[in-house]
């Protein structure tokens, strides 16, 4: 019988630099289902890769004095690294530098240019030389480039242009039909009320500005513009237009896509741009798009130039694979964003990892070799708690299921760990220790074994997310090829009785919380707060870290004394730097404005109560602070999802504006 397929996608990274902790975010999501979906029976198409073309890859080589390629293999042999200490199971890396996705690339630009889906016209707009980018007219800053403040010049490029157009009716009768098309939920409103009603732009698909990409084929002056190369690595990677018939059976095979995951910030390019590709080259679509959010650090998003991020080979070394791969999946939930915090990722470590997997495990082990020289004992009738154990493990395998189609691993491991904790209380209430002092062997012996029969559920479990771990308690519990298979959690018993369990090292360590917290703070490059003065040479970070505490709970302690709010009411409110790309008055409402701000990772609707202080046309372009984790809600009408902030005195209401040199979405604290 053949296996149902599964194909599953993580976006191709920019190999401008090595990668972040948040990029290994993506990374690791996808591989815990492919892992899930392998475990399910399926055969599973993981393909992950680099997107290698463009102008700033180019430069990035030049600055770094390296052919682009010689530039590409170092960054591309780094991130192929980083996959394997993650214990990333992909099935195939692409690259978008590789004959099989260019070739293929400039055959589509001639299929469409031939169909006439593709254009050739010219590209207007102002040009930073340099900056070298390009900006529309309501980008400018007083007519100057928005990033340095310097003059532009306006250009006419000429360049080809994908006509999106066409094909929007289908697209929004493909969301229609297909309402799990994008996930979350929320983020299709977003696209179809920010990019598609107010009228799809045509797309511009080739540029003659910069030479390090694919040619057009029947005018090699233009190279192919990033979107429409990088997106096509999801049907060239398994074959598709290839000349090699084996390969093209492989496109049959796994095409459409089960899932595309992707971050939420490139969720438009894969739910407009790509369907639309899709259907000119008269292709099925994908059957879903994940956006999931970002992992953020404390002060906002990472970023090397802020200095807060961290390199996770670092992390992968101080803790290992399986508990940064934990970590990340089980502190954010899939879809919305999460805070890398070093507290939360001791805290879990120890809790979750050491304290409450590792101690069940390590213990009941302990047992089986204290009270039945190390062999699983087979068990006697069981009784009402072993009953109530065994149906809570048989129910959470239905509940981890259902969590994993939807896609939420937060969950799935919450369910898990309910099991965890409820084996370890479970132990402390049937007390083996008295009924072996008892003598009461029968009892005994179903305890040790139902223990063991858990530890066994849960390590089958926990493969896709911490897969050395499953492995190998498995391997301890000498369990059989067939009772680590999925199918073999419907039913409780599977374990074999009779085999000597090994007792091996406690599986995670107990982490000294204030050793860890100054580490991390060392490897995020950052040491915890303290001014220069105090922090002399040879003083550790621990210590910085405890005066840093120290200074802030004296800050606090004054503060609460005043009954003035503490930091912590403060920093519930998160502000951000955003753009206002377009206002109009709402109909029927005089004092209300709606507003299209560019947060830099997103575009948010709000709707603002200024319309008697400012023109729409005056707010356009103008940078401002906004409140962005406000309740939404809907004012006349019209969803609103955020606050401008404003200062007024008497009749005159100023926007807080925000001084050049801040990226859009830069936090405000
Ligand atoms: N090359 C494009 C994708 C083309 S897909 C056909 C690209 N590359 S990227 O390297 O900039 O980003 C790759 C992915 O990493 C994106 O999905 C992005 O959202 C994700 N992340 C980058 N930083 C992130 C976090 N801090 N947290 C979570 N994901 C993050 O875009």
């Amino acid at each position: 019988m053949t296996k149902p397929t599964f194909y599953i996608t993580t976006p191709i990274y920019y190999p401008n630099d090595t990668l972040h902790i948040g990029h290994s975010y993506t990374t690791v999501a996808a591989d815990a289902l492919a892992r899930y979906k392998r475990l399910r029976g399926y055969d599973v198409m993981y393909l992950t890769g680099t997107d290698e073309h463009g102008q700033k890859i180019q430069q990035r080589a030049k600055q770094a004095g390296k052919d682009v390629m010689e530039f590409l293999d170092e960054i591309i042999a780094w991130i192929r690294d980083l996959w394997d200490r993650l214990d990333i199971s992909y099935d195939d890396f692409i690259r978008t530098t590789e004959p099989r996705h260019t070739k293929v690339v400039e055959d589509i630009f001639e299929r469409l240019i031939a169909q006439g889906d593709i254009y050739l016209d010219a590209y207007e707009g102002w040009y930073c030389t340099p900056c070298e980018s390009f900006w529309l007219e309501r980008d400018l800053k007083d007519g100057k480039c928005p990033d340095c403040g310097r003059e532009v010049n306006f250009v006419r490029e000429p360049s080809y242009f994908f006509r999106m157009s066409k094909y929007v009716d289908r697209l929004l009768q493909y969301y229609e039909e297909n309402p799990d098309f994008i996930q979350p939920e929320s983020r299709k409103n977003e696209m179809i009320n920010n990019f598609i009603k107010p009228g799809l732009q045509d797309l511009c698909v080739s540029r003659t500005s910069f030479d390090w990409g694919v040619h057009v084929r029947s005018n090699p002056k233009h190279v192919v513009y990033v979107w429409l190369d990088a997106l096509t690595n999801y049907i060239t990677a398994i074959g598709y237009g290839s000349d090699n018939p084996e390969e093209r059976a492989k496109f049959e095979r796994y095409w459409p896509a089960n899932v595309h995951f992707v971050g939420k910030e490139i969720v438009r390019f894969h739910v407009i741009y790509w369907p639309i590709i899709l259907m000119a080259l008269g292709l099925p679509l994908p059957k879903k798009v994940y956006g999931h959010g970002f992992l953020l650090m404390k002060d906002g998003k990472m970023s090397k130039s802020k200095g807060n991020v961290i390199d996770p080979k670092l992390l992968i070394e101080r803790y290992g694979s399986d508990a940064i791969r934990y970590f990340l999946l089980r502190e954010i939930p899939f879809g919305q964003d999460g805070v890398f915090t070093p507290d939360s990722l001791v805290e879990r470590l120890n809790y979750d990892l050491a304290n409450d997997l590792g101690n069940l495990v390590h213990r009941t082990a302990a047992m089986i070799h204290r009270f039945n020289r190390g062999v699983i004992p087979h068990p006697g009738s069981y009784q009402t708690p072993d009953i109530e154990l065994r149906d809570l493990a048989l129910q959470v395998v239905k509940d981890v299921e259902a969590h994993l189609d939807e896609m939420q691993f937060s969950l799935a491991l919450t369910d898990i760990w309910k099991v965890v904790r409820q084996a370890n209380k479970y132990i402390d209430d049937t007390a083996p220790w008295s009924l072996h002092k008892q003598g009461d062997v029968e009892r005994l012996n179903t305890v040790l074994y139902t223990m063991a029969e858990v530890i066994r559920m849960i390590a089958v479990q926990i493969q896709p997310f911490l897969p050395r771990t499953g492995v190998e308690i498995l391997r301890r519990y000498q369990v059989a090829p067939a009772a680590r298979e999925w199918s073999s959690l419907y039913k409780f018993g599977e374990l074999e009785a009779g085999v000597v369990v090994e007792l091996g090292e406690p599986l995670f360590p107990r982490l000294d919380i204030a050793e860890e917290l100054a580490a991390l703070a060392d490897l995020t490059g950052k040491k915890a707060g303290v001014g220069s003065s105090s922090n002399t040479a040879g003083q550790t970070a621990k210590t910085s870290e405890k005066e840093s505490q120290k200074v802030t709970e004296t800050a606090q302690a004054n503060a609460e004394s005043k009954s003035l709010i503490g930091i912590d009411t403060f920093s519930q409110v998160e502000l951000r730097v955003g753009q206002i790309q377009s206002a109009e008055r709402i109909e029927g409402a005089d004092k209300l404005l709606k507003l299209q701000v560019d947060l830099g990772s997103e575009v948010r609707q709000i709707v603002s109560g200024i319309a008697k202080h400012f023109t729409p046309e005056s707010l356009v372009g103008q940078r401002v602070v906004v409140v962005t984790n406000l309740k939404p809600v809907k004012l006349r009408g019209v969803q609103s999802n955020g606050m401008i902030l404003a200062a007024s005195e008497g009749d005159t209401l100023k926007l807080v504006t925000v001084p050049e040199g801040l990226p859009n979405g830069a936090i405000v604290k």
